[in-house]
C-alpha cells in the first residue's frame, strides 16, 4: 500500500519564470521576454485582438521574467535547499534560446549548453534526478517574427535540431524528459504555447499538429541516443463536472471534456487522431496540412508516460451560469468548492478522479508535473512564513493521490508541486502569487534582496518525502 518505492517526489519550475539572466551568455530573446508583467497580462497576450509589441518596451511595461529569481546564478544554493528537502527529482526546462538564440541557427551556443551541464551535474551530485521539459512557454522570439510561430511547419525542423542538441548533450545522464508544457493550451490559442497572435481555429490546430510531429521526432531521437530515456507528454487536466443531470448539460460536458482533456493525450499516447476530432474538423471545414509520413511518425513514436498539471476542476453549465476563471479555463461556479485568492477553485478529490480517469483510459504511468496553491505569503520581520494554507492544500491533494494508488490501482510515478521555490507567475507576471516551499525576497516591482528563506511548508514537505508520503502531518 502507499506510494511505490522510488517514487519521484520533487518540485517543478520553468526556465523563463525563474532563471532571470535573460540576455546573458549569448541567450536570444524568447516570447516570455517580451511578455509584460502585471494583472492585465492574460488579456494582453490572449485576447482575440491581442496587439502588443514584439519588442521590449521599458517605457510602457515591466518584465519580471528578465530578472526572475536569478536561479541562473544561484542554482547551487537553491539545489542544496532542494536536496535538504530530500527531492528525488527536479523538473526544470531548458530555454531554447540559450541553446539556439534565434531558433533557426545552424550551430548551438556552447555557453548555453555549458550552463545546463553545470545545473544538471549539480543536481546529480545531490542525488536529484532532473526531469527536463524541452519547451515550456519559451519559443525563441525570432521564430515568431520571421516564421509566424508554430503554425509554420518549418518550426518542426528547428525544434528537431534543438531537441537533438540537448538530447545528445544530456541524454546519457537525464532519464525523464517532457516535450511541450501544457500542449493542450494551444487549443485556446495560447501565445505562450503556440507563439502566435490572433490565430484562427484552423491555425491553432495546425500549430498543434506541428507540435505533435515535433514531439514524436524528439521521442525518436531520444531513444536512438539512449533507449532508457523516458519521454512524456504534458498537458493541463481539469476534472469536468456537469452542473446538473439534464442530459443536454451532460452532453455538453462530454464534448468539452474530450477536446480539452483527451485530444492531445489521445494523439501523443495512442498515436492517432481520434475519430471525434476528425469529425470536428469535417464539420468546421478545418483542413490541416498533414504530410504523408506525419501520421506514421506520430503512430510510431508515442510517449512512455503521461504527465499533467492539475490545479482545479471545471463545471460545465448553461451559458448564463455565473462564471469563474482559472488556469486557461473558464467554467461555471462550483458551489461546493472554495477558491484561491486568484479565484482558482480548490478540488483535491478532482485530482483522484483525474488520475483514475487518465489511467483507465491510457494505462501508462502518470506523472503529476504541477499542482499547488498560489497565495500571498506574509513574512514576519525575521522572515518566518507560516504557510499552513499551503500545507493544507498539498496534504489534501496527496491524500487523494494515495487513494488513486491504493484504491484505483493507478501507476503514479512522480509528484512535482509547481514553483517549489517562489518564482514569477505565468498568468500575471507577479511575484506575489507564491507557490514555493522556499520564500524569495522579491516583490512585484522587482525590489528585494533575493535572499531565500524556508517556509513552514519546507520542513513539512521534507517529512512527507522522508516517509514516502506516509506522514502528512495532520
Ligand atoms: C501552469 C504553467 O499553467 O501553471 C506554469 O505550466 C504556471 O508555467 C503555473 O506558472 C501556475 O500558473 P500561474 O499563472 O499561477 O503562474
Amino acid at each position: 500500500m502507499g506510494f511505490k518505492k522510488g517514487f519521484l517526489w520533487g518540485g517543478a519550475t520553468a526556465a523563463n519564470q525563474f532563471e532571470g539572466a535573460y540576455d546573458i551568455d549569448g541567450k536570444g530573446l524568447t516570447i516570455a521576454d517580451i511578455s509584460p508583467g502585471g494583472k492585465q497580462r492574460m488579456q494582453l497576450l490572449f485576447s482575440e485582438e491581442a496587439e502588443f509589441p514584439l519588442e521590449i518596451d521599458h517605457e510602457k511595461y515591466i518584465y519580471p521574467n528578465h530578472k526572475g529569481i536569478d536561479f541562473y546564478h544561484r542554482y547551487k544554493e537553491d539545489i542544496a535547499m532542494f536536496a535538504e528537502m530530500g527531492f528525488k527529482t527536479f523538473r526544470m526546462s531548458i530555454s531554447w534560446a540559450r541553446i539556439f538564440p534565434n531558433g533557426d541557427d545552424k550551430t548551438p551556443n556552447e555557453a548555453g549548453l555549458a550552463h545546463y551541464d553545470q545545473v544538471i551535474d549539480e543536481l546529480l551530485k545531490h542525488g536529484i534526478e532532473p526531469t527536463i521539459t524541452i519547451s515550456h512557454y519559451e519559443t525563441p522570439l525570432h521564430l515568431v517574427k520571421e516564421y509566424g510561430g508554430w503554425k509554420n511547419r518549418e518550426l518542426i525542423g528547428f525544434f528537431e535540431t534543438y531537441a537533438s542538441a540537448i538530447l545528445e548533450r544530456y541524454g546519457k545522464k537525464v532519464t525523464y524528459w517532457m516535450t511541450f508544457n501544457e500542449i493542450n493550451t494551444g487549443l485556446m490559442g495560447s501565445f505562450f504555447s503556440t507563439a502566435m497572435r490572433q490565430a484562427t481555429e484552423e491555425e491553432n490546430f495546425q500549430a498543434l499538429h506541428n507540435q505533435f510531429v515535433a514531439s514524436s521526432l524528439a521521442t525518436k531521437i531520444a531513444k536512438e541516443i539512449n533507449p532508457d530515456i523516458k519521454m512524456g507528454c504534458m498537458s493541463i487536466y481539469a476534472t469536468m463536472y456537469a452542473m446538473d443531470s439534464n442530459p443536454v448539460t451532460v452532453e455538453k460536458k462530454v464534448e468539452a471534456n474530450r477536446m480539452f482533456n483527451y485530444f492531445c493525450n489521445d494523439i501523443q499516447v495512442r498515436g492517432e487522431y481520434p475519430s471525434y476530432a476528425k469529425k470536428y474538423f469535417e464539420r468546421k471545414g478545418i483542413e490541416l496540412d498533414i504530410h504523408d509520413d506525419d501520421l506514421e511518425v506520430i503512430k510510431k513514436h508515442t510517449v512512455d508516460y503521461l504527465s499533467f498539471s492539475y490545479y482545479m476542476s471545471s463545471v460545465i453549465a448553461s451559458d448564463d451560469a455565473e462564471k469563474v476563471t482559472g488556469n486557461f479555463l473558464m467554467g461555471a461556479k462550483n458551489p461546493f468548492l472554495e477558491s484561491s485568492e486568484w479565484g482558482w477553485e480548490i478540488d483535491p478529490i478532482g485530482l483522484r478522479l483525474a488520475l483514475s480517469d487518465l489511467y483507465e483510459r491510457y494505462g501508462v504511468p502518470l506523472y503529476i508535473s504541477e499542482n499547488g496553491l498560489g497565495a500571498t505569503d506574509t513574512p514576519t520581520d525575521k522572515f518566518v512564513i507560516n504557510d499552513d494554507y499551503r500545507i493544507d492544500y498539498l496534504r489534501r491533494h496527496i491524500e487523494e493521490m494515495k487513494k488513486a494508488v491504493d484504491i484505483d490501482g493507478v501507476d503514479l510515478i512522480a509528484y512535482t508541486p509547481w514553483g517549489c521555490i517562489d518564482l514569477v507567475s505565468a498568468s500575471t507576471g507577479e511575484m506575489s502569487k507564491r507557490y514555493g516551499f522556499i520564500y524569495v525576497d522579491l516583490d512585484d516591482d522587482g525590489a528585494g534582496t533575493l535572499d531565500r528563506y524556508k517556509k513552514k511548508s519546507f520542513d513539512w514537505y521534507k517529512e512527507v518525502i522522508a516517509t514516502n508520503g506516509e506522514d502528512l502531518g495532520d
